[in-house]
């Protein structure tokens, strides 16, 4: 397949519900392609870890649009000392003492729910796992981190949702007004959860981040301020339920592996590692050269390039995972690009993982005659890879 038919698979609906053909197709070309004069996809494993280190390259942001605007002034989209700086803010809610008490609410959340599913499983009516826990797990353990009350969970994730929009690489130019108007709607709600922090702060992540604005000028501005709490509700939501479905999907294909995991939730960091490289929820990111790039063996990137870097393409690359198209929890391989490396390693790594440890592993044991009922759907997005809705029945 040629160079562009293969891009294009990746653009098509069919892609983005399989986009793994897509990605060996432009594999075959080589590690990176060059699409057109300053735009470069990559697919190796090695260059895209070696590439999200280089210093020669930055990220960016897309000027149009309030929520292109909203993501573009967060962390995610800084560099050098600004990005240092404004990370650091967030340090605290990230540290082992809060992970402990975030890993207390996700055991405690987990436990309520697969009881609620159970609940739901003895009619005969498929549940969906999606709706029914991945997300409320997810969203109640960011909650926590950010200090949400649990009464706007749902509201915060249709808007979370709406925002993931903006982030498709192959939208339609211009604004999205479904992502711009939900972009609206979270500003003016983490404006009011700012000021309520003030005026009682938490150990959450959102009283951390007031507490950086306010006790040092020029420490975080309050446009900073607002923009990474919104960019921490859409991290933390969809990605971490994604996690949690696509394992799901998995190991309901997989009743011989479901059962080990069933049996010795010890297992439970191997197989979230590997859910994590074989069906990543987070499936691309960019950067852009800030000056010309010498590939050895390879060639000269211009300066002011774009570079797509397929993650989950190099999570699959078969120089580096033997057979990488077969799901293998047991396989001894080097750590998924899921998470991204480098300065921008995702800050919520760590509760990510610890969610996907605890709830596979509960689902597997608290229902064990849980198998899937019905098709399930996939969202209709590249860069966020995950279901939308995953029935299945509980074995009564
Ligand atoms: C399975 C779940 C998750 C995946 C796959 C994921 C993936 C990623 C990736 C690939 C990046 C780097 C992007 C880049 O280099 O351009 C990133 C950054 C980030 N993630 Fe996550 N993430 C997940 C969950 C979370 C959670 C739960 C949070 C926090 C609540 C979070 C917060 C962040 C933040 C703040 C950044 C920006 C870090 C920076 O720019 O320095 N993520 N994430």
């Amino acid at each position: 397949m040629l160079i562009t038919e293969a891009f294009n698979v990746l653009s098509s609906p069919e892609g983005r519900r399989d986009p793994y053909p897509g990605y060996a197709a432009l594999r075959a070309h080589g590690p990176i392609v060059r699409l057109r004069p300053g735009f470069y996809v990559v697919t190796g494993y090695d260059l895209i870890s070696r590439l999200l280190r280089d210093p020669r390259l930055e990220v960016r942001g897309w000027p149009e649009g309030a929520a292109s605007r909203l993501v573009g002034d967060s962390m995610l989209k800084a560099n050098g000392a600004d990005h240092a700086r404004v990370r650091q803010c967030a340090r605290d809610a990230f540290s082992p003492r809060n992970a402990d008490r975030l890993r207390g609410v996700v055991t405690e959340q987990a436990a309520v729910l697969v009881e609620y599913v159970a609940h739901l499983g003895r009619s005969d009516e498929p549940v969906d796992l999606m709706d029914e826990f991945a997300y409320p797990l997810a969203v109640r353990a960011v909650s926590a981190l950010l200090g949400i009350p649990v009464a706007e969970q749902q509201w915060f994730r249709e808007r979370a949702q709406e925002l993931t929009g903006a982030l498709e690489p192959f939208r339609a130019p211009g604004p999205s007004t479904a992502a711009d108007r939900a972009a609206g709607e979270l500003e003016e709600y983490v404006t009011a959860l700012v000021r309520r922090r003030r005026a009682e702060p938490g150990e959450d992540l959102a009283s951390a981040l007031v507490r950086a604005h306010d006790r040092e000028a020029g420490a975080l501005s309050a446009r900073e301020l607002t923009a990474n709490l919104v960019l921490l509700t859409l991290a933390g939501f969809e990605t971490s339920a994604n996690l949690i479905g696509n394992g799901l999907g998995l190991l309901l294909d997989r009743p011989d592996l479901a059962a080990d995991l069933r049996e010795d939730d010890g297992l439970a960091d191997r197989y979230v590692e590997e859910v994590l490289r074989f069906d990543a929820p987070l499936q691309l990111t960019s950067r852009w050269a800030t000056e010309p790039v010498v590939l050895d063996g390879i060639g000269t990137v211009e300066a002011s390039s774009h570079l797509l870097l397929l993650l989950a393409a190099g999570n699959h690359d078969p120089a580096r995972f033997t057979d990488p198209e077969r799901f293998d929890p047991f396989r001894e391989s080097p750590p998924p690009l899921s998470f991204g490396a480098g300065a921008h390693y995702c800050l919520g790594a760590a509760l990510a993982r610890t969610e996907a440890r605890i709830a596979l592993p509960l689902l597997l044991r608290r229902l064990p005659g849980m198998r899937r009922a019905g098709e399930a759907r996939r969202r209709d997005r590249l860069t966020f890879r995950g279901f939308s809705s995953l029935p299945v029945t509980c074995g009564g």
